[in-house]
């Protein structure tokens, strides 16, 4: 292979493809010295066989692929564990909790390698007055305040970790590019060259990147496409977090990491089913309805309020942020087609209690009936539950895992569920909850038998 030789100034490490006498860039002369492509040195030490192309069916599984994080929601939202050789970017707004679930993962990943965790933001002893309330010490955590990228990857060289942290990589900046970090330049450079090293030595990588709303700081947005997984830290209530991934190469993006930061640092949420519930005693407001709704492999029971007033402006509105609010125009647009109510001359506002964001189809009916009793002021009997996907023509939709959402739903105690029919030698599972299903096909239908208490099937 032919060998890439450029040159380097010693001062300000600015480099040239051919020899001069002067550096162009910080004006020193004699500085500028040969050096290979960091690329080349790299490839020499791998060895020729792996250089070769080799049937598929002869390629290793034996090995171990991943890291056990030791956080099962962590390992759920990556898709089982931390990829070896995989970089990683936690995105989230200052404060959320980003720095705590890193110094958590430290402490718990399941490997006897070293880790390195590099602090460009926070001294030592912030980081050490974190880890004692954590209660994550231990002793492979090797903490450097840098945030030089040379001198990170001399350190990563010297200690040929498993795992390494950067918190964060929009405070690390390379001198060959100036030293004012966080430019999209110096991010995208940075993450660019530590992804490479450690690809090199299958170890993983956790990039800290800050979203903030201003944009004088290159956010996390700007590295997305060089890194394997995204995952964003929200935060639903108070103290919920939320750990979504956005693009993952080696797992699914739908599953949700459920936290909540407590004095002791974030604790996994084990059993979220009701999680995002209200808990009211006697009757039910108008305008809530409760619908399970399938997040990941996960049946999550969430609250759907709305509200319906008469227009200010004349201009109908919606306000909704946990749900999209096109999906709420198109589906009072249903309402006021097939069921004749209208909502032309109305705000509408939408919220999901607890602040999850919903996208799933399955929460349709619900906000439908949501709309519905905000509008007529009619409440929903205790104790029901609503899903299904509604269709433009008033139908009601089979969604996924029909089984799995009404057995979430009694076992949260609730007894009317209604939800769309089952197809006949489908995979759906019914045997112990037929009492409390109802199946509907059509819109005007499921309302009138939710509000008349009417417990006839009806398809
Ligand atoms: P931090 O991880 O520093 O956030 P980020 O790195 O995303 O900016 O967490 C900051 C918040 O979390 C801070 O307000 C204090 C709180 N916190 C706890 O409530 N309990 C804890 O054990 C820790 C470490 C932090
Ligand atoms: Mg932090």
């Amino acid at each position: 292979m032919k060998e890439k030789i450029f040159f380097a100034c010693t001062e300000c490490g600015h480099k040239e493809t051919r020899w001069l006498g002067r550096c162009p860039e910080c004006g020193t002369w004699n500085s500028l010295e040969e050096i290979k492509s960091k690329k080349n040195q790299k490839d020499n030490s791998v060895s020729e066989d792996d250089k070769i192309p080799i049937p598929l069916t002869a390629v290793d599984m034996e090995e171990e692929t991943r890291f056990d994080s030791g956080i099962d929601e962590l390992n759920r939202v990556l898709g089982g564990g931390i990829m070896k050789g995989s970089t990683v970017l936690v995105g989230g707004e200052p404060g959320i909790g980003k720095s705590t679930l890193m110094l958590q993962l430290a402490a718990k990943i399941k490997t006897k390698g070293r880790i390195l965790y590099v602090t460009g933001e926070e001294s030592l002893r912030q980081v050490k007055m974190r880890a004692e309330r954590l209660q994550a010490g231990r002793a492979t955590i090797e903490v450097f305040c840098e945030t030089n990228l040379s001198a990170i990857i001399r350190a990563i060289d010297t200690i040929k970790p498993v795992l390494v942290i950067i918190d964060s990589i929009q405070m690390i900046y390379s001198s060959d590019i100036g030293s004012i970090p966080g430019t999209p330049t110096q991010v995208k450079l940075c993450t660019y060259e530590l992804n490479d090293y450690v690809k090199s030595r299958s170890a993983g990588l956790f990039l800290i990147g800050h979203v903030t709303k201003e944009g004088i700081i290159a956010g996390p947005k700007v590295v997305e496409h060089l890194v394997d997984t995204v995952l964003y830290f929200d935060q639903a209530e108070s103290d919920i977090r939320i750990l979504r991934a956005t693009k993952n190469r080696f797992g699914p993006t739908h599953e949700l990491g459920l936290f909540q930061m407590t004095g002791t640092g974030l604790a996994q949420v084990k059993d979220p089913g009701s999680l995002f519930l209200e808990h009211r005693d006697g009757t039910i407001p108008p305008g809530v309805v409760i619908a399970p709704v399938f997040e990941g492999t996960r049946v999550l029971m969430v609250e759907i309020q709305s509200l319906v007033v008469p227009a200010k402006g004349g201009i109908s509105r919606v306000f909704s942020d946990k749900i999209d609010s096109r999906r709420v125009s198109r589906l009072a647009a249903v309402l006021e087609k097939h069921l004749k109510i209208p909502f032309f001359d109305a705000d509408i506002y939408v919220n999901v209690a607890g602040g999850l964001k919903v996208a799933e189809v399955g929460i349709d009916l619900a906000i439908c009936i949501s709309l519905y009793s905000a509008k007529t002021d009619l409440t929903l009997p205790p104790l029901t539950a609503v899903f299904g996907e509604v269709s433009l023509a008033g139908e009601i939709r089979p969604v996924s895992h029909i089984d799995r959402r009404c057995k979430a739903a009694l076992d949260m105690g609730y007894e009317h569920i209604y939800g769309p029919t089952i197809k006949e030698g489908g995979s759906v599972n019914l045997t112990d909850i037929t009492d409390n299903y109802k199946e509907y096909f059509a819109l005007q239908d499921v309302i009138r038998g939710v509000f008349a208490g009417d417990n006839a099937n009806k398809t």
